[in-house]
This record gives structure tokens, sequence and C-alpha cells, in this order.
């Protein structure tokens, strides 16, 4: 398959209506278009059409019982598709169009195969405008996951998209760097009108607790157990592992340096703070740094983790070191993340 490649400035739109309308078009009629969303990029089929659901767990090489999310225009098109109740709209008040996804019970306009065999269905309203003007123009919800293959990190920018779905997609459109980097957070409605966070985002826990009363499903930073069913199927799947092991370093960077100065590798990646950045290098002449961005500013960090983990992934290192996120605000969002790329391998340092 040829993939076309249009590039559209989110900025200027309007000089683009003829890209996004022919896009439009491919979704209306069952194909596949990889556009940008102010979290990652989507890869995008018609909601409703249970053959481009089938093309998208094919393009992504994904399990078909691992559902998509759907994308609308505006909040109160889930009406058309869900179940909402009175904190589904309190929700979209306060969040949408945003990075906000919420799992509603299903209604029959979505079929099966869209929600990976679920009763319930994911629905977001995006708000990056490329996004909002291609749902539009589609006349019908885009279901879209992460344009990924499955197993390596969500695309932040068009060139990683291209790099895993060029001749899988009939069109990409390249809309510049995602602004945040990670993907949405999500929530489950319950019949109480309580919620359920299953993956952290930029909309963090305390900003929904004052809309809900909110609990965190325990696989949010947790291992599922045996047997344990998840509650989100994304959860169950061993999600991106770099090919070299990731190990998180819990301590102060002095501990850090020694603790990896110890270890004699051959070639060490490592992922630090902007802070830290010149006293690593003096002292690790040898490793590779990637700066994740400053120390508080947990947003540039977001930001620049999953480009950090692909371009490390093109170099054959031995082993790959990062700092443990701290788990507040959208800090829980770049602990999931990371905890998950690290299959939960953290090394606790102390100072002597
Ligand atoms: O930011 C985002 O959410 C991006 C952009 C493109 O919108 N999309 C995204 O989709 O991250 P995906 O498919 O890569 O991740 C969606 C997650 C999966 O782990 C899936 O299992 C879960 O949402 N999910 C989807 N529908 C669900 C449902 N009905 N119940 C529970 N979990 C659901
Ligand atoms: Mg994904």
């Amino acid at each position: 398959m040829t993939t076309e490649i249009v590039i559209v400035d989110p900025e200027k739109i309007e000089s683009s209506e003829n890209d996004i309308k022919n896009a439009a078009e491919i979704i209306k009629s069952g194909g596949l278009v990889a556009f940008p969303t102010e979290t990652v990029y989507g890869l995008g089929g018609d909601g409703t059409n249970p053959d481009a659901a089938r093309k998208i767990y094919s393009a992504k090489g994904r399990p078909s019982d691992n559902p998509l999310i759907i994308h609308i225009a505006n909040p109160s098109d889930a009406e058309k598709y869900t179940f909402t109740n009175e904190t589904y709209y309190k929700l979209a008040e306060r969040f949408m169009p945003g990075p906000l996804t919420v799992v509603m019970k299903a209604k029959d306009s979505v079929p099966k195969e869209t929600r990976g065999g679920l009763d319930t269905v994911a629905v977001r309203c995006p708000s990056h405008p490329v996004a909002h003007r291609l749902i539009e123009l589609s006349d019908r919800p885009i279901a879209a996951p992460s344009a990924n293959l499955s197993g390596s990190p969500s695309p932040t920018s068009a060139h990683h998209v291209i790099d895993d779905m060029q001749g899988r997609v009939d069109m990409i459109i390249d809309g510049g760097d995602c602004e945040i980097g990670l993907e949405s957070t999500i929530v489950k409605l319950e019949d109480d009108g309580s919620l359920l966070l299953l993956r952290p985002g930029r909309i963090t826990l305390s900003e929904l607790a004052c809309v809900a009363q909110i609990s965190v499903a325990d696989a949010v930073t947790d291992r599922l157990r045996e047997g344990e069913v998840a509650l989100s199927p994304g959860m169950k799947y061993r999600h991106y592992a770099p090919s070299a092991p990731l190990v998180l370093l819990d301590g102060e960077l002095s501990c850090v340096i020694e603790y990896i100065k110890s270890k004699k590798h051959e070639k060490a990646a490592i992922l630090c703070y902007t802070d830290d950045k010149i006293r690593v290098a003096e002292n690790l002449p040898d490793a590779d740094i990637y700066v994740l961005g400053a120390r508080d500013n947990i947003n540039e960090q977001a930001h620049h983790l999953f480009s950090i983990l692909r371009d490390a992934d093109k170099q054959s290192y031995d082993i790959i070191y990062a700092p443990l996120p701290s788990m507040d605000g959208v800090g829980l969002a770049l602990y999931n993340r990371m905890i998950r790329a690290a299959a939960h391998t953290v090394i606790k340092l102390r100072q002597e």
C-alpha cells in the first residue's frame, strides 16, 4: 500500500482544508489515516465500521480484544454511542475538548470489533485542531489507538509514525510534534457516578477528584497478579519495552553516579534532568546522555520521554538508566509509563 504523507500546520488548518477533506473521505470509505492529537498521534478509522477496526488491529499488529478509543468532535456526540450520566457532563465541561478518555456502557451503534468485544466503549474529544476538523468532516466517530506498532512507544511526531506505519495506512497527516507526548488519562465511569482511573495522563487524579469520587486501578502502579482480570485490556499486554533493559534508579544524584560507575558498562545510556546533565557528563564520560527536561517540569519530561526511548532504542545499549519519577500530579503518568517500560525494575539507592 502506498501511504500519502501530507503536512498540515495546526495553526493554519483552513489552508489545508482540502487535504483534511481527502483524509475524511479515506475514513468514510473504510481506510486508515494517522493524524496528530494533543497527546500522541492516532491511527484512525471509521468507528462505526467493523472492517476499519479489523484493519487498525492488523496495521498495528495489535490483538483484536484490545479495544479502541472512539474520538468525537463534540462532547454531546457521546450520546450516540454510549449511555452517559451527569458525571460525564461534569467531566466534559471541565476537561473537554482535551486529553481525557471516558469509558462508558456502549450502545449498539459501536460495533463489537471497535470495542474489542466489551460492552463498554472509550470516548475522547481531542482538542487538537487537525483531529477536531478531521472528525467533523468525516461525520462519524474516529476509532484510533496510538499510531505505533504494537510494542513500540506511542508516536509523538510524524517521523515516528512514518517509521512504524508507512505502507500500512492510506495517509499520514504530519501536524508536527504532539504537545503533551503521553496518552490521554482514561477513567471508567461507574453506574453510581464515581470514577476509576485506568490510565493516568496530563489530567491528574486531584483534578478529577474535584469533579467526582475517584479510585485508582491497582494496575496503574502495580503488576497484574497471576490470574487477575485486567479492567482495561491494554493493561494486560506487555507494553513497550526497550531492547536494552531499562532500570529506574531511586536516589540522590551522587549515589546514582557511584552506582553506575561501579557497574563498568561498555555502552550505557542515561536519562537525566537538565539540571544534572553537566555532573553526569563529567562523572560518566563514556555514557550517552539523554535529557528528559528540567527536574521540576514534569510536562517537559513527559513531552520528551517517548521520543528519547525511540532514539535510545536505535543504539545497541547494554543498559538504559533513568530516574524514578515521583507519583505526584502528572508524575503518576510518567511513573506509569516508565515502570512498565522498565518491567518494574527499580533500584533504591541510599546515601551511606
Ligand atoms: O491519547 C490517547 O488516548 C491516544 C490518542 C490517539 O487519542 N490513544 C490511545 O489509544 O492511547 P490506545 O489504543 O493506544 O490506548 C487506549 C487504551 C488501551 O489500553 C485500551 O485497552 C483501553 O484504552 N481501552 C479502550 N477501550 C476500553 C474500554 N472499553 N474499557 C477499558 N479500557 C479500554
Ligand atoms: Mg497505545
